[in-house]
């Protein structure tokens, strides 16, 4: 059997030699971080016209993982409210999750793709290291007018992807972007490790983001208000995939030691998940002077159910008004607050007028928090 995660692993991430930074001092910002904040008089200038996500079909279940590891149905549903997540089928890679989502999106919006100039895919499990997902995106749906790219921000992903286009339409240097989150989580996990193998799950999300309002028959769109990114390098260890990059390319040491697959420090994640995502939600509520009982719904990555509870409740939210869905799809990474988003408008929660916080935490560290207006149905 595979060793534990406490042995001596010879490929611990090896990071560079510089230095670390001294955590004495508080380091002073000198500026504030990427912001996007509605402002009386001046659009934001980015709206989601049709938002899907795309689920693969095979269930693995938390008594199918009490097979693998010492653990439990009781203890997986009980610490972090997942009974099941979805995995993808062997024929299956990240772009092709991406794609099924990316073409539910077009078909809501009316949209030919075609008539993409860009595309952004977040994930942190491409196909493979070279070409970004995104180009086999482009040419498995024809968007022959689209340039393409990857973004890697872990969990955090799709927020990055959706701020990143949200600058583009507003700097007029894209009229129409499909913005993906699309993960096969599975394939980079340790099913010997049972702290980690019980989170993870595949899936795919997609929006359309364009400048103006375009949703079209019973589309409901959304209107970002406000949008602002974090990150926190020093934590970089925090979540780790170490081996397979230039720093610990891949080897027969590498693949003996699990360095391929994912690691976390799940205490020390969840408490900064928690404190950044507060701080964040904080943040932006006094930017657009909003209250907690302004915010209808609270759409946070899917990481663990204690963690948005506790958002929930250190930012005066009701916890009512937490979206929990993690428990038949998991942590699904840089896709899950757009599956999240998807489900929420299928089980008709979503209303036009409403406000949704969507709050994002992962590998980087990284975090950030959307603020958007539900909007009704075009005619
Ligand atoms: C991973 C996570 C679910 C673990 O839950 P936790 O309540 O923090 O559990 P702990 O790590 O404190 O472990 C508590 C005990 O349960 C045990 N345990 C850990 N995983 C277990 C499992 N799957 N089944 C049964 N027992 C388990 C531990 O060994 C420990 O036992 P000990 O006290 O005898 O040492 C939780 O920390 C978490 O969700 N973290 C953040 C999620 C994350 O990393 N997301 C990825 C990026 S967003």
């Amino acid at each position: 059997m595979p060793h534990s995660r406490h042995e001596p692993q010879a490929t611990r991430t090896h990071r560079s030699e510089h230095p670390p930074v001294s955590t004495a001092q508080p380091i002073a910002r000198t500026s504030p971080p990427p912001l996007i904040a509605k402002t009386p008089g001046a659009p934001v200038g980015a709206h989601i016209a049709s938002f899907a996500y795309y689920l693969p079909e095979q269930v693995i279940t938390n008594a199918e993982l009490a097979r693998l590891v010492d653990t439990s149905d009781e203890w997986i549903l009980a610490r972090t409210g997942i009974r099941s997540r979805r995995r993808a089928a062997d024929t299956e890679a990240t772009s092709d999750l991406a794609i099924a989502a990316a073409r539910r999106a077009l078909a809501d919006a009316r949209t030919d793709a075609a008539e993409l100039d860009t595309i952004l895919v977040a994930t942190a499990t491409p196909d493979s290291p070279v070409p970004a997902v995104a180009c086999i995106v482009q040419a498995g749906l024809g968007a022959v007018n689209a340039a393409a790219m990857d973004i890697g921000a872990g969990c955090s992903g799709f927020l990055f992807a959706l701020h990143t286009a949200a600058c583009f339409t507003r700097a007029g240097a894209a009229q129409r972007i499909l913005v993906l989150g699309a993960e096969t989580l599975t394939r980079v996990t340790d099913y010997s490790d049972r702290r980690s193998c019980i989170l993870f799950g595949d899936g795919a999300g997609a929006a359309i983001v364009t400048a103006h309002p375009e949703q079209r028959a019973d589309n409901l769109g959304l209107e970002l208000l406000y949008s602002q990114l974090g990150t926190d390098g020093e934590m970089a260890d925090l979540i780790e995939i170490p081996a397979g990059g230039s720093r610990i390319p891949a080897s027969e040491a590498s693949i003996r030691d699990h360095g391929h697959f994912i690691r976390l420090d799940g205490q020390r994640v969840f408490k900064q998940a928690v404190r950044r995502m507060a701080e964040a939600a904080v943040d932006a509520m006094n930017a657009l002077n909003l209250k907690p009982a302004d915010i209808d719904w609270l759409l946070p990555h899917q990481a663990n159910a204690r963690i948005v509870v506790s958002v929930a409740e250190q930012t005066g939210i009701a916890p009512a008004r937490a979206m929990l869905d993690m428990a038949e799809t998991g942590n699904t990474s840089a896709a899950s607050i757009p599956i999240t988003l998807g489900r929420a408008r299928d089980s008709g929660q979503l209303q036009p007028g409403q406000v949704v916080m969507m709050l994002a935490f992962g590998a980087g560290l990284t975090w950030a928090c959307q603020v958007w207006r539900v909007c009704a149905p075009a005619n």
